[in-house]
């Protein structure tokens, strides 16, 4: 069985932080590196995603061509990405000559058909000042809904009304200021709606035509809840071509000057980078995309889920042949500190900044993977702290893993110069803790296979409290200054030993420099591709991963604590990143005090009520799963949420708010025990706590990142 893996391309204008990283880089490096170490076949492919017109408008601004922007970005981001140890087998990029003909080809395969496409000819805005067509995203004006003079002509963003940049009055250039004017176009549409039936039936059962594809249980539920707002609001053709001199010229005549839309090429770009990568290491590229023993996953941020289960489904499909994912794993988004990640406003770290400024710290890129990874926004958003980092490292890598491993070594040479002892083998001591090791080891991997990468981490601390746990108790120590000779501390230190090789081991995934330092001191020789599966295999019959005999080597203290009274550096360090936090606040405040508006009144108090009126609300968190907008209504969005141990209908009153796939993955705050009523012939079953702000904007209450459901609040 193949599986080919795929990581979302990364626009090459701008650096990469650790949202993104955490998003669709890091589970897919566990994931990939997993596999490998288990003796599959995986290629995992990713690059630059290198046209659409925001790279352009940039370059226009500032006066440099396009081609300046992508190289630096895609080198710096490249290299980030080694740097942190993620083990890409091929990073491409689409500016790339074989990825303008593959994405063309596919293009003219689509046209082939005859009922993919249909052309248009539509009016859209020109700006005549930079002769170019206007993306939706680059013509402001008012919004006719709510009279906010900055809304963008896809989207106001005050009151959330989904908008077209026809609809916006005093319509401007967000590129020159100047006044577009309208001009006739003609555009290819891909007939999206055409494949909104077997994408239905393929999303929520993971069937076509009756044949099984894949196991919908498998698939995250805010993945399958935000497929399914977007079908059951019905799927439109949709132009996949535009006007700019940036990109792949679309490959037709009547043509000239158009080229694909980005999110056309970006997916094919997965396509291109595995017929390169088949190109310079041999290999059959088409195995990999067509072969019925080779699976598909995507790993994306949620930003991208409508892409990767809607859109290039559809298109693979379309052209035949291809094999549709088997998952999509995408992960909610990762906030900095509390807050969005924003360049502008400095918040947050950049990839690269963390690879420079960390560079005196031991470990550094196992050190940053280890805190994302414990607190992965795999279902729920999840916030990144310096304060999280800093606990995740001190208790997890140096007092649980470090400390035991080291605790062996050490050990091992005072009480037999490095060699495991000879021990009487099979007694129930051994026995046990081999089968205890083996099933840690199948936990890991279980969990990672299942795309849950937080249980995966937690369960293999788990089995460094365990050796910590099984060390102390045995205590050599006191042993040894009764009788060196007794036979139990033989015994104590061979277990240990299979323990810290095992930890060794399952630390690949997760850390893999040190697992690589710890597996070369511990097997005395150069880690291996399969050594994982080698592990099992050895649990499985019984035998040791470090036999009687075996000398190890000697390591000095893998993870100094970063909270240590006799060393400082590593505290200074993350000192400076909570500086940097400190200014980014004080300017913000300045510049909110500086463009403070007169503040609006605020609605007038309610009637006073008794603390047990207060007590008869049944108030708990919930997360939203699903969202759609309800039939003929404006203003209703049928929701359904999870309560931790029941889902419930709600009908909420923000569709002029939120769009559906805005709230899905939200968590909230609901009102449990209203009784149930119908609107617009929907069941509401409780109720969802917002705020109004000035603008008249709604806004959830909502607990921290990653706060369960189902909890009272009081
Ligand atoms: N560049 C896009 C983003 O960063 C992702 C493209 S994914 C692909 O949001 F599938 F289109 F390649
Ligand atoms: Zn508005």
């Amino acid at each position: 069985m193949r599986t080919l893996l795929t990581s979302a391309l990364p626009y090459a204008n701008g650096p990469l932080h650790l949202g993104h990283l955490a998003g669709a880089y890091l589970p897919a490096d566990i994931y990939a590196r997993y596999l490998r170490l288990r003796g599959r076949q995986v290629l995992w492919v990713c690059g630059s995603d290198e046209h659409g017109a925001a790279i352009t408008l940039r370059a226009k601004k500032e006066g440099i061509s396009p081609r300046e922007i992508i190289d630096t970005y895609h080198n710096l981001n490249k290299g980030s990405f080694e740097s942190l140890g993620i083990s890409f087998d091929y990073y491409h990029r689409t500016s790339a000559p074989l990825h303008h003909e593959t994405s063309q080809d596919f293009f003219k395969a689509l046209l082939e058909k005859g009922d993919q496409f249909e052309v248009k000819t539509t009016e859209q805005y020109y700006d005549p000042s930079i002769d170019q067509f206007l993306a939706d995203r680059y013509i402001k004006g008012e919004c006719p809904n709510c009279g906010n003079p900055e809304a963008f002509g896809d989207q106001c963003e005050v009151c959330g009304r989904d908008l077209s940049p026809t609809e916006l009055i005093n319509p401007v250039s967000v590129v020159s200021g100047a006044k577009p004017e309208l001009r006739e176009t003609k555009h290819w549409f891909f007939r999206l709606d055409e494949h909104e039936a077997w994408l239905k039936e393929w999303i929520q059962n993971g069937t076509v035509d009756g044949q099984q594809l894949h196991d919908p249980k498998t698939w995250k539920k805010h993945v399958i809840g935000q497929c399914m707002s977007w079908l059951n609001e019905g799927l439109h053709a949709r132009s996949i071509t535009r006007d700019l001199d940036w990109g792949i010229q679309v490959p037709v005549e009547g043509a000239e000057g158009k080229v694909l839309y980005v999110w056309f090429d970006a997916p094919i770009g997965y396509i291109s980078a595995t017929k390169q990568w088949a190109a310079e290491n041999g290999g059959n590229w088409e195995d990999w995309w067509k072969g019925e023993d080779s699976r598909l996953v995507h790993f994306i941020g949620k930003d991208n889920i409508v892409f990767h289960c809607i859109v290039f489904p559809a298109m693979l499909s379309a052209h035949g042949e291809y094999n549709l994912p088997e998952n999509v794993p995408a992960n909610q988004f990762l906030n900095f500190e509390g807050g969005k990640f924003s360049k502008s406003r400095g918040w947050g770290i950049e990839l690269q900044e963390y690879i420079d400024e960390f560079k005196d710290f031991p470990n550094a890129a196992d050190a940053l993977r280890w805190a994302l990874i414990r607190n992965l926004p795999e279902q729920q958003d999840a916030d990144f702290t310096w304060d999280g980092f800093t606990e995740y490292h001190d208790k997890d890598l140096a007092d649980k893993l470090g400390n035991f491993i080291n605790r062996v070594m050490v050990l091992m040479h005072k009480y037999y110069g490095g060699k495991i002892p000879e021990i009487h083998l099979a007694t129930d001591d051994v026995i046990n803790v081999n089968a205890n090791v083996f099933s840690s080891l199948r936990k890991i991997g279980d969990d990672i296979e299942a795309y849950r990468f937080k249980d995966a981490a937690t369960a293999f601390v788990e089995l460094a409290t365990y050796g910590n746990t099984y060390l102390q108790d045995a205590a050599p120590w006191t042993l040894f200054k009764a009788d060196p000779n007794d036979p139990a501390i033989a015994i104590t230190m061979y277990n240990s030993a299979q323990i810290a090789a095992a930890l060794a081991i399952a630390a690949a995934p997760f850390i893999p420099e040190a697992s690589a330092k710890l597996r070369a001191v511990l097997l005395q020789k150069e880690a291996q591709a399969s050594d994982w599966e080698l592990a099992f295999v050895l649990l499985q019959k019984g035998q040791a991963l470090l036999p009687s005999g075996h000398e190890i080597g000697k390591a000095g203290v893998l993870f100094p604590k970063i909270i240590d009274r006799k060393d400082d550096s590593r505290n200074a360090i993350i000192q400076l990143q909570r500086n940097k936090m400190a200014s980014a606040l004080a300017l913000r405040e300045e510049e909110e005090l500086a463009a403070a508006p007169v503040v609006a009144e605020r609605a007038p108090a309610k009637a006073e009520i008794t603390f047990d009126d207060f007590q008869k609300l049944d108030m708990r968190t919930a997360t939203i799963l699903t969202a759609e907008k309800v039939k003929k209504s404006s203003k209703l969005l049928h929701l359904t949420i999870d309560l931790g141990n029941e889902e419930r209908s709600v009908v909420s009153g923000i569709a002029k708010h939120f769009s559906p796939e805005e709230v899905v993955g939200r968590q909230v705050v609901t009102v449990t025990n209203l009784a149930p009523r119908k609107m617009a012939g929907v069941l509401s079953e409780a109720m969802i706590l917002m705020a109004e702000d000035d603008t008249g904007k709604l806004q959830f209450i909502s607990p921290p990142p990653g706060f369960g459901n189902g909890f009272l609040v009081s």
